[in-house]
């Protein structure tokens, strides 16, 4: 009797309360523990029936005991330290907690402290609610590895389409090689042809062929030499090409303008490209500019809606001027490559001079040059 007098009506209400509380959670079908945080390392005084068999223990093995018997031996120190000083602090806390079971066996369990207060605001238990998540680890433990297996699988998988890649480019860059060095040998071969005739007009006729043969080397030897050999760089291959026409005229006579956007052309479209440039602006130079007469030679090559758009223009003599000769065949030749490039030429007469100009398709990202 003596020492119920001791007991405050609020600590009689708060016991109350932990009973209702105690007899609550008894039965629930996760595993609870209470512990008494005013104590020193935390000694459970109450665990329900899904502790026990959770764990394996009886209630004589846990109450009365640290909580931390729950903690794997020799397992790191660190978590166990967070959780005991929440637990004494009285503070909500959440974790993931490595825990051990009577026999020894451990998993892993996430634990949710939930401090009870009594009436007057003192930290009265802690209650830890545990739930085994093994499982749940052993899934985030197969995802971690599925995903590093399929980065594996997608690095070697890269690694061997690079390889791939690497081998393909190294292919083309040596049959584009090849091509350059045929051909080569072909100008060659018609220009020792020439210098043993007589007849200026069959030397002339073989001069102009090797320059075909030439233009088209000139086409596969940028492709083979290019970092990207599925691209002609348009622009390199037009000022080398004006560059050296130009040049067969007398010094000064006629100045080349070029006005070249760095675009590309797909290979597959480069040999007609190639030959194409070199009849239009070698009929300019040819022809425009007789009698040593001095003008002006204007490239222009951009983008177009849907694709190219060149133009060669002279101030030179004008197309009339005088009519084409006898087998002349340069404007055949355009014509039929514009037609397989699937674009459009228009001639103009600038009064003075010529321009020609062609628009063709080509796709936006095939022109793309660095
Ligand atoms: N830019 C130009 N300025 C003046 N005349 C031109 C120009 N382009 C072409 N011509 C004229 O058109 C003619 C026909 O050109 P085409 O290219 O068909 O033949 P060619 O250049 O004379 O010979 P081939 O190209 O067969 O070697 C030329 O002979 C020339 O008279
Ligand atoms: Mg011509």
């Amino acid at each position: 009797m003596l020492a119920e007098t001791h007991v405050s009506p609020s600590q009689r209400t708060s016991d109350l309360a932990e009973a209702r509380f105690r007899a609550a959670f008894r039965s629930l079908p996760m595993p609870i523990l209470m512990v008494d945080p005013n104590r020193v390392r935390a000694p459970v005084i109450f665990a329900n029936e899904a502790f026990f068999d959770l764990t394996g223990y009886s209630p004589d093995e846990v109450l009365g005991q640290s909580w931390q018997f729950l903690q794997v031996p020799g397992a790191e120190m660190a978590s166990l330290d967070v959780v005991d000083a929440a637990l004494h602090r009285g503070e909500a806390f959440e974790t993931e907690f490595l825990s051990c079971r009577k026999d020894g066996s451990s998993f892993w369990s996430s634990l949710a402290l939930s401090p009870v207060h009594d009436e007057a605001g003192h930290l009265r238990s802690v209650t830890v609610l545990l739930n085994d998540v093994s499982a749940k680890k052993q899934v985030d433990r197969d995802l971690i590895e599925t995903k590093q297996f399929l980065e594996e699988q997608i690095e070697r998988r890269t690694q061997d389409l690079q390889t791939a890649l690497e081998q393909k480019t190294a292919l083309l860059h040596e049959v584009e090689h090849r091509a350059k060095n045929s051909l080569q040998m072909t100008a060659s071969l018609v220009l020792l042809k020439a210098r043993r005739l007589q007849n200026p007009e069959a030397r002339k006729v073989l001069h102009e062929t090797a320059e075909r043969v030439s233009a088209l080397s000139a086409a596969h030897r940028l492709l083979y030499t290019a970092g990207d050999v599925s691209r002609l760089n348009l622009k390199e291959f037009t000022a080398e090409l004006a560059g050296e026409l130009v040049m067969a005229l007398p010094d000064g006579q006629v100045d080349l303008n070029l006005n070249i956007q760095p675009l590309g052309v797909p290979a597959s479209k480069a040999a007609a490209l190639a030959l194409l440039l070199n009849e239009v602006i070698g009929n300019a130079v040819k022809h425009a500019f007789p009698n040593g007469r001095q003008g002006q030679l204007t490239i222009e090559i951009g983008r177009a809606e849907n694709g190219l758009k060149i133009a060669v223009e002279d101030d030179g003599v004008g197309l009339d001027h005088s009519p084409p000769p006898e087998g002349s065949f340069g404007k055949t030749l355009i014509t039929m490559l514009v037609h397989q490039l699937k674009g459009r030429l228009t001639w103009h007469d600038r009064k003075p001079g010529t321009r020609a100009e062609i628009v063709m398709p080509v796709d936006a990202e095939e022109t793309q040059f660095e």
